[in-house]
């Protein structure tokens, strides 16, 4: 199949580290390029701090909307990094990919087969390729994730129905969110429908409570766990991100350490967004403004 190989994804050149300014606070792993400390996780948000997160939540957007708008046939994911970097600063924050356990940029960009934490570099995007941009900033002490795939130039018809139908499991993921309903209730809902559409859901991968940590509980599968019995509690927040593949849902680990493929290389789909859980049901907190 020459038309597919041409679009595999190859690794490039990644550039060096960009500095961030100090009057902006960082993140307790930015200079360790450790994790974070756990016992933060612990910590609940108060309706300040709620607040607050909606606030961060929306410079998200604002940021990822910058770098979607950049995305066009000979832009490289470097370029989009840079625009990502800058709009972070511009807000007031810090890039959160930026040193996570050593990641070296502050941006994911994953291409074509790429499932999640593409590392920026100077592979020029092609007519064709698909490209999923994850933007989380750190923003007055508080981390706000989405992320989104998008086309570049033209894509093929399949390409587009696998965009569609994992925006809509991404919905139908956080429509199933009920306050005291189990967290299962939304990995059951995406993979019925990612299913019903012949695709599979990544399992290696999962949404996660966001927060003062960029990663904490509850882990949120995008399939169906029946062995799960976390309950949805009013307060909590977190990320509904279910990544969706043409093939099979196997993945593997680019010699990077970082960068996760499908197992048949075949494309794969992402979008995500940060969600509240209210008394009467959910507040999607990355929605544009
Ligand atoms: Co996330």
């Amino acid at each position: 199949m020459p038309m597919m190989s041409k679009h595999l994804v190859s690794k490039g050149r990644v550039s060096p580290k960009y500095i961030v300014p100090v009057h902006i606070k960082y993140p307790d792993y930015a200079e360790t390029e450790r994790g974070e400390q756990k016992p933060l996780a612990k910590t609940e948000l108060s309706t300040s701090e709620i607040e607050q997160m909606r606030y961060t939540c929306h410079a998200a957007r604002r940021v990822l909307d910058k770098a979607i708008k950049a995305v066009h046939p000979g832009v490289t994911t470097d370029y989009l990094d840079v625009i990502v970097h800058e709009a972070c600063i511009a807000e007031g924050g810090y890039p959160s990919p930026l040193n996570y356990n050593g990641f070296p940029k502050s941006v994911c960009t994953s291409v074509n087969e790429i499932i999640c934490h593409g590392i920026p570099d100077d592979r020029p995007l092609q007519n064709g390729d698909i490209v999923n941009i994850d933007v989380t900033i750190f923003l007055n002490g508080l981390h706000g994730d989405c992320s989104e795939t998008v086309s570049v130039g033209r894509i093929n018809q399949a390409s587009r129905n696998l965009l569609t139908v994992t925006h809509e499991s991404m919905m139908r993921g956080i429509a199933a969110i009920k306050p005291n309903g189990l967290i299962r209730d939304i990995g059951y809902a995406i993979e019925t429908y990612a299913k019903a559409h012949g695709y599979s859901v990544v399992r290696d991968y999962c949404g996660h409570g966001i927060g003062k940590l960029f990663h904490s509980s509850p882990t949120v599968p995008h399939y169906y766990d029946p062995r799960e019995h976390t309950k949805i509690k009013p307060g909590m927040i977190f990320t509904v991100e279910p990544m969706i593949n043409m093939g099979i849902w196997k993945s593997k680990i680019w010699r990077d350490g970082w960068t996760a493929v499908t197992y048949d290389l075949q494309r794969s789909a992402q979008f995500e967004h940060t969600i509240l859980v209210t008394q009467e049901g959910v507040d999607i907190l990355t929605l544009p403004d």
